[in-house]
Formats: structure tokens, sequence, C-alpha cells
């Protein structure tokens, strides 16, 4: 898909379809539409009004003009004015992208916003997000493919708004493209990507500047003691791997390490789970994906912040040498685990990467991962939790999401839930029972991060979905949906501008 900022006029500018958005109610035709309204003997009022367009957020309407420029008007509804932000722009672009898809159209163009400056730019990301979301198909396993879109024009009421157009054009397509990846990461299927497939991914993003890409195998997992990682993956002829994207500018304000969970596959190992469950857990690395594709980026956005992303990789299987319930293991930093339950793997695989970060001299650490059910129970494919020890950084990471698109809700972690993960014959256990288990989870991940300022993203209930499910950019796409991407970029954008 190629886009192009174009500073001509929307009256008659030859495409497969014009995009245009309206808010909740539409009020009457200006400006351009009400000429392009006039020139198609007001056929674009008329039509809106007998297909009882409303305006409601994400629905389309598919309108002839009559002419070739443009040939087509997609009108998409933005919803109430004083709801508009972002995300309207960003869910509005992506359906009138599936919509130009399902009508094979090769050349899209999007009507001028109104807006100015800042905020023009902000909204065109969001738009460009949208488009590149809206987009979005993974077929490189089928034969037959769809015909996506070939061309985007962004239209530009001058040449002033056009240069910011293209700023925003430029933001868009990096978070964009950064979210892209990530689904791409978690679509795959878990036969193709597995930790040491990871780990490669990984590697090819090394040659950026300022950006070092290491991996641990078995031989160094076991020198540092990350016998709870190893242990995920002694049922698996899979090796376990530590991989380390250590981005370290000349001038370094402050530092962050984001660690992923990455299992590659999750059958629940012994504590086997039942087919249902276990049909999506190729989806189970969708943290450890968010760290790599924000990382990817991370050069070309970041100037003052050291970034150190770090992915626990491993596959929980079945073989004969798979921990066992009722196995105790001793984790990196010395705290001894009772297993439970082996299908609380991935709090396991995080115990190591998060003690390992708390000894990267960073000042805070955020974890992304599909950690339980439990979050998704609470919340469906609409939110993702948030908890920590660190207020601040949760409140900035909630504010980066609304801006991104990307709901974070918050659960406590009060002292009842470090109780009930403490076990009778060992320091810790992995697992206690239905009740709280997101709370409990992030209770004992909070044990490895040897106090440092820490905040966890349970993205369980968002990170894969069925079709037909969520809100934003996700909405009918069904498989891998890339959450995280950008609320982490915002964040460490905003960071990163701070004085
Ligand atoms: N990978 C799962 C969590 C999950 C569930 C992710 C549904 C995405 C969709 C995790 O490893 C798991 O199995 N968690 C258990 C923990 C329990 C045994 C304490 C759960 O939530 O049931
Ligand atoms: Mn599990
Ligand atoms: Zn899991």
């Amino acid at each position: 898909m190629v886009f192009q900022v174009v500073a001509k006029p929307l009256t008659s500018y030859p495409c497969d379809a014009l995009v245009v958005g309206f808010v909740e109610p539409p009020g009457k035709l200006e400006g351009q539409l009400a000429s392009l309204d006039r020139a198609m003997g007001r056929r674009l009022s008329l039509s809106l009004q007998e297909e009882g367009f409303t305006g409601r957020r994400g629905h389309t309407t598919l309108l002839h003009t009559g002419r070739a420029a443009p040939r087509r008007i997609i009108a998409i509804g933005l919803g109430p004015e004083r709801e508009v932000g972002p995300e309207a722009f960003r869910t509005a672009a992506a359906a009138a992208m599936r919509r130009a898809a399902d009508l094979k159209l090769q050349h899209v163009a999007f009507a001028p916003l109104r807006e100015r400056d800042a905020r023009l730019r902000l909204y065109t990301q969001a738009r460009v997000e949208g488009i590149i979301l809206g987009a979005y198909r993974f077929e490189r396993y089928r034969s037959e493919q769809g015909r996506p879109v070939a061309t985007v024009s962004l239209l530009a009421a001058d040449r002033t708004q056009a240069k910011v157009v293209e700023r925003g054009l430029a933001d868009g397509k990096a978070f964009g493209e950064a979210t892209t990846l990530a689904r791409d990461l978690v679509n795959e299927p878990p036969n193709v990507m597995t930790p040491t497939r990871m780990a490669e991914r990984a590697a090819e993003f090394g040659k950026q500047p300022g950006l070092r890409v290491t991996s641990l195998g078995a031989g160094g997992l076991t020198r540092l003691g990350m016998n709870a990682l190893l242990g995920v993956g002694r049922g698996s002829a899979e090796e376990a791997r530590l991989i380390v994207m250590d981005y370290a500018p000349a001038h370094q304000r402050r530092s962050i390490a984001l660690v992923g969970k990455g299992v590659t596959f999750d059958s629940g190992g012994l504590d086997i789970k039942t087919a249902d469950q276990m049909v999506s857990m190729k989806s189970d690395m969708a943290g450890a994906a968010a760290v790599m594709a924000v990382m990817s980026a991370v050069p070309q956005m970041i100037k003052h912040l050291r970034v150190v992303g770090i992915m626990a990789a491993v596959e929980n299987l079945i073989g004969p040498t798979a921990m066992k319930p009722g196995d105790i293991i001793k984790a990196m930093n010395g705290k001894t685990i009772e297993i439970t339950n082996t299908d609380a793997e991935g709090r396991l695989a995080l115990a190591d990467a998060i003690a390992y970060a708390a000894g990267q001299r960073v000042n805070e650490i955020i974890d992304i991962a599909t950690l339980t059910g439990g979050a998704e129970v609470a919340l469906g494919p609409f939110a993702a939790a948030v908890m920590g020890t660190d207020q601040k950084i949760i409140d900035a990471l909630r504010d980066a999401g609304e801006e991104a698109g990307e709901r974070l809700w918050q659960l406590p972690l009060y002292e009842e839930y470090r109780e009930a993960m403490k076990s009778k014959i060992a320091d810790l256990r992995n697992s206690s029972g239905r009740w709280g288990s997101a709370e409990k989870g992030g209770a004992f991940l909070r044990e490895f991060t040897g106090g440092k300022p820490w905040v966890h993203l349970d993205i369980a209930p968002v990170a894969f979905l069925e079709r037909d499910e969520g809100t934003g950019p996700y909405r009918s796409m069904g498989g891998a949906t890339g959450f995280g991407v950008r609320t982490l970029l915002t964040y460490l954008r905003r960071l990163d501008a701070r004085r």
C-alpha cells in the first residue's frame, strides 16, 4: 500500500472512493463537500438522508457520484462531536478500509481534516494507523489471496496543511507498522514461531544504530540460574530463550525495561488445557511480540531514553521431562516456587525475566503478558488489566492508552493476594484457586521486581480475538490485535519529549 499526501480539491479528485467522516448527527454539508454535492445534483445530501446515515462511530454508507472524480463516496461515522478524538478517526479509517477492500477498490482518498497543527498531526497519525490496521490481512499461508487497496491519498486543504499531514503520516506509519509486525509474529503458526525463530527475528532488528540484540539459550539460562523459565520449557524439544534488545543512546535521561511473556505455545503442560482453551494458544507470546515490535520502532523514535526489551520465549508442552505439579524450583532471584499448576507457566517464565530486568540498572519495569483467563472473564475483549507498584506509571500508561485507542483497567494488589501465593513448603506457589487469579498473578510477579517501580499489563482479554469481537480497529478482524504496541510507543514518546 502506497501513501501520498496531495493538496488538491476533493471536488474533482480522481479515485475509486473518497472517504468523508461525519459527526453524529451529521450537520449540513459545508465548503468543498457542499460544492461536490451541488455538482452531483444534491445526490450526496439526499442519499445520506435516505440511507438514514446517522454518523454513528464506524458505520459506513456507500454512494455513487455518477462521476469519475471521485467515483464513489464512503461516508463514515465519527460518533458524537464532543467525543471525537484520535480513536474516532482510527476506528473510522479502519472501517472505511474494510469497506474498500470488500469492494476491491484500488485507489482510496481521504478528505482533508479541519484541524491544524498538533491536533492535525495527531489525528492524521490515528487515521493512518486505522488505514493500516483496517487493511491488515494475514494471508501468507493461503493460495487464494484478497486484492488489497494499492494507493491511499491523504488530501490536504493547502500546502501548509500538507506539511503537517506528512508528519502525521510518518508517525502513523511507524505506529501502524509496528502494530502490524506484532500481529504477524502472533499470527504465525506455533510450528514456525518457536523461541528460536523469535530470537532470529529479534536479531534482524539488531542492525539499527544504538540497538544491541542478544539471546541466551539453555547454557546461558542455566548459568544465570533461570530455573523457572527453564522449568516451563522442560516438556518441549524447543530450546527456551531469553531475548534481550537493548537500546542505549548516547544521552539517557531514564531507563525503562519492557518485559514480555513469549510462550510460543501453551498446552497447559501436564495440567493440560481442553481443546477449546488450547486452540488459540499460539497467541501466548503476544506480550513478547509487542515488546519486539516496540523495540523495532524505538531507535527511530526515541532519543534520550534507554529502553531494554526482554522476552522470555518458551514452549509449554508435556514431554517426558516436563515439570510436574508438586515440583519445587528455584528462580534466578533465589526464591523457591512450588508448582501447583503447570498451566500457570507465564508467571514462571516472567519471574526470571523480571528478575533479570531488575538487575539491569533500569528506573522502572513494565511487563506485558497474556497471563490469565481471569482478566478475560473480568473485562471481556474490550480492555486489558493493569496493576503495579507505581501509580504514576499506571496513570501515565492509562493516559497513553487513551490516545492510542487501547483501554487499560486497573486491578488491585491487596495484601491478601500476596498471602494467597505463599506455599507451605516453598517461598511461593505458582497458582492458588480461581478467584482473583489476575490479581494473584500480579502479586506473584511483584516478588521478582526487587522493589523497582513496576507495572504489569495482562493482555489476555485483548491479544487475540474471534471475529466480530472487541472495539476500535480490531473489530471484525479476528486473530492477533497487536495490543500494547501503540500504548507503549505513546508512553515512551511522551517520556522522551519531557524535559
Ligand atoms: N496463557 C494462559 C492465559 C490465557 C487464557 C491467555 C486465555 C489468553 C486467553 C495462562 O498461561 C494460563 O493458563 N493461566 C491460567 C492460570 C491459572 C492456572 C492460575 C488461567 O488463567 O486459567
Ligand atoms: Mn497457561
Ligand atoms: Zn500461558
